[in-house]
């Protein structure tokens, strides 16, 4: 069972002296598609009557019987309905004049870009679902997806979603192990990859990644390999297997794949993510309700308007890239920016050059890329005229308040709001967040549950803190876009989500609500760290160390990191013959690399002669964040051997 840990006490209190305030101008508030807070009570008032009113923005084939049914934790919603995910980002734009309106304007790292209009788009994906169907891919079938930050990876979701194949995207950035887990999981029974892609000049070998994964995934027929490097020749193709995706698309011609009538829960992805043990969780999203929570979050949390150039600096193979690349600003009918590469290439003002040359108006991204722009200083986006910007997001971290005001001085010219958005791959849409023209900001506060979402924060005991307390982030109500379990384990699921505060959904994160009811989000309060907004498992690192030969055990705690948030910090124990050297500090690193990917690499390994322990031999990771905190060590008294600590902590400090 996961161990719990209390919500950092140290930023709470820090945080709650803040007292700077960001009311919404008078000209924002007039234009804003929310600008009257009554949408709260009517939400609350009744909450299902508020998302049947918010579906009405989604193009159903057949209307819903009822819009909800609830069996704690089995949630319906729109029962009986059908819906097509596909024809609603792409099909019903064209029979409009969207048509010609941008729908993915591509920024390549080394400078090509492309923009796909709804009707390319609309082409595009019609070509390759036909691809995939002569392939013999079927609705059901799980099609595992492994590619950069291209178009063809939003073609390729949207063809699965047109002919009912559930996708299970995978980041780029993982090794061949996590790629071969995942799809042995769910039993994906196609692929697609690329040759590579572009990375900080250089390229990522992302087709000789998918062949060493594939060794081990049986279950794999078919590869599409998308050309994106020009590697064309080096990449070698096996035969019977692999499909360039170009001449299968050639293949397809003009032919038109009409979208299947699916019923509202039919599996529309999963998406792993990291829990508490070391096996990554696949969070199944169904697909009536996760369009209506996704689109109607992106309308109302960005303001969203038909002239908006909306970019969302995620990776699609997070959740963040699904519901707010993809499906939520496709389904609007948005023009979505879409870059490849890093923020840093070919230097540091990539970002803002991005945003003057294409005049974006609606800016997503993370804490951690805001607090690098912060290091690299103000005279990047100095350099560009940065005035198209009118909405400024953040999402995947807490976020300080010193990072929050600078984002929205230095970015947003200190006249944009900045909307510090609560959620997670599970709930598939922005739950805790201000709405731009209503919310009174807080820097560092996501604020308030968006209308229609109850949220509490609770005690050990489940019951609801006061005002001015910390707790348990829970949520009391089911909302449309939340994950309906887990792919193949809906045991762990139930256990994991439902049990700890029973009828609640546990979040696993620490939270307060100061005395005007604001909230603060606080991190994590169990084994997941977070790690530049990255979701990490403590488990997951654990298993990976004591893979190695070397290694007898090992212990994974987090650290805080000006930048990232958190980093992670290791504490291994060798076996004989082995030496805690530079290189074995190395080699630890890289094979953790190998195992998950360049994301999971420990920041400091340690290695000691023995890890503390309770006599009951529980590995007491509590004793090693204390160290990695400098504080006063916590109750020791059940420790098998004291002495451990005091040669750890040594250890720590002599490293500082
Ligand atoms: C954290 C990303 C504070 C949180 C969408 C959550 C945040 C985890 C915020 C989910 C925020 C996300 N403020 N913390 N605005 N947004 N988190 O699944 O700890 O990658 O549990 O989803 O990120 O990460 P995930």
């Amino acid at each position: 069972m996961a161990t719990t840990h209390e919500p950092a006490a140290g930023t709470l209190s820090a945080l709650l002296q803040e007292d700077r305030r960001y009311p919404p101008s008078d000209a924002f508030k007039a234009q804003a598609n929310w600008n009257d807070p009554a949408i709260y009570q009517r939400a609350e008032a009744d909450p299902e009557a508020f998302w049947a009113e918010q579906a009405k923005a989604i193009d159903w084939f057949k209307p819903w019987d009822r819009v909800l049914d609830w069996n704690v934790p089995e949630a319906k919603w729109f029962v009986g309905a059908q819906v097509n995910a596909s024809y609603n980002c792409v099909d019903r734009h064209i029979k409009s004049w969207r048509r010609n309106k941008a729908a993915i304007i591509f920024e390549g790292e080394p400078g090509d870009a492309r923009v796909l209009t709804y009707r390319d788009l609309y082409r595009e994906v019609n070509r390759c679902a036909a691809a995939l169907k002569r392939l013999g891919v079927k609705k059901g079938d799980r099609v595992a997806i492994y590619l950069g930050m291209v178009p063809e990876l939003a073609i390729a979701m949207l063809a699965c979603a047109r002919i009912g194949a559930p996708h299970t995207v995978i980041f780029a950035g993982f090794s061949a192990d996590s790629i071969s887990d995942r799809v042995n999981d769910c039993g994906a029974s196609f692929a697609i990859t690329a040759d590579g892609g572009w990375r900080r000049g250089s390229k990522i070998p992302l087709k000789d990644t998918m062949d060493r994964a594939m060794e081990s995934c049986p279950t794999i027929q078919k590869v599409l390999v998308v050309n994106r490097t020009d590697d064309a020749r080096q990449v070698p193709m096996k035969e019977g297997r692999d499909v360039w995706w170009h001449r299968a698309l050639e293949e397809s011609g003009a032919e038109i794949v009409e979208p299947e009538a699916l019923d509202a829960e039919h599996p529309l992805y999963i998406l792993y993510t990291s829990g508490t043990t070391g096996k990554p969780k696949g969070m199944l999203h169904t697909t009536g309700g996760y369009l209506v929570g996704t689109a109607c979050s992106h309308k109302y949390v960005f303001d969203l308007k038909e002239e908006d150039v909306f970019w969302c600096t995620a990776d699609v193979g997070w959740v963040t890239g699904h519901s707010y690349i993809v499906y939520g600003p496709l389904a609007n009918g948005a023009a979505c920016v879409m870059y490849e590469g890093s923020p840093d290439y070919p230097d540091k003002d990539r970002f803002w050059s991005i945003v003057e040359k294409y005049g974006v108006t609606i800016l997503y991204t993370a804490p951690t890329a805001i607090r690098t722009f912060m290091r690299w200083g103000k005279e990047y986006p100095a350099k560009h005229d940065l005035t198209s910007l009118r909405v400024l997001g953040t999402v995947g971290e807490p976020i300080n308040p010193e990072a929050w005001v600078w984002y929205r001085e230095v970015i947003g010219l200190d006249r944009c709001p900045v909307v510090d958005t609560w959620w997670m791959t599970e709930t598939g849409q922005i739950l805790i967040t201000p709405l731009p023209g209503i919310t009174v900001l807080k820097p560092g506060s996501a604020t308030f549950p968006f209308p229609g979402v109850k949220a509490d924060v609770l005690d050990e005991n489940g019951k609801s803190v006061p005002l001015g307390s910390g707790g348990y982030l829970v949520l009391q109500r089911p909302w449309p876009a939340m994950a309906r379990t887990i792919w193949g384990d809906p045991e762990r699921y139930k256990t994991q989500y439902w049990t700890r505060f029973p009828g609640n959904y546990f979040a696993g994160d620490g939270a307060k609500r100061d005395d005007e009811g604001y909230f603060w989000l606080l991190g994590r309060v169990d084994d997941v760290l977070n790690v530049a907004g990255h979701r990490i498992g403590t488990m997951e690192v654990e298993s990976a160390l004591v893979s190695h030969p070397a290694v007898a055990e090992a212990a994974v705690i987090g650290i805080s990191h000006e930048v990232k948030g958190q980093a992670l910090a290791a504490f291994a124990t060798l076996r004989g013959g082995f030496t805690g050297d530079p290189a074995m500090v190395e080699t630890l690193r890289n094979h953790v690399g190998e195992k998950i990917g360049a994301i999971a690499k420990p920041d400091k390994i340690f290695f000691t002669s023995e890890l503390p322990k309770t006599r009951s031999a529980k590995i007491m990771r509590r004793l090693l964040r204390d160290i990695a905190e400098g504080k006063v060590l916590g109750d020791t008294t059940t420790l098998a051997d004291p002495t451990v600590l005091a040669s750890i902590k040594q250890q720590y400090e002599e490293s500082e």
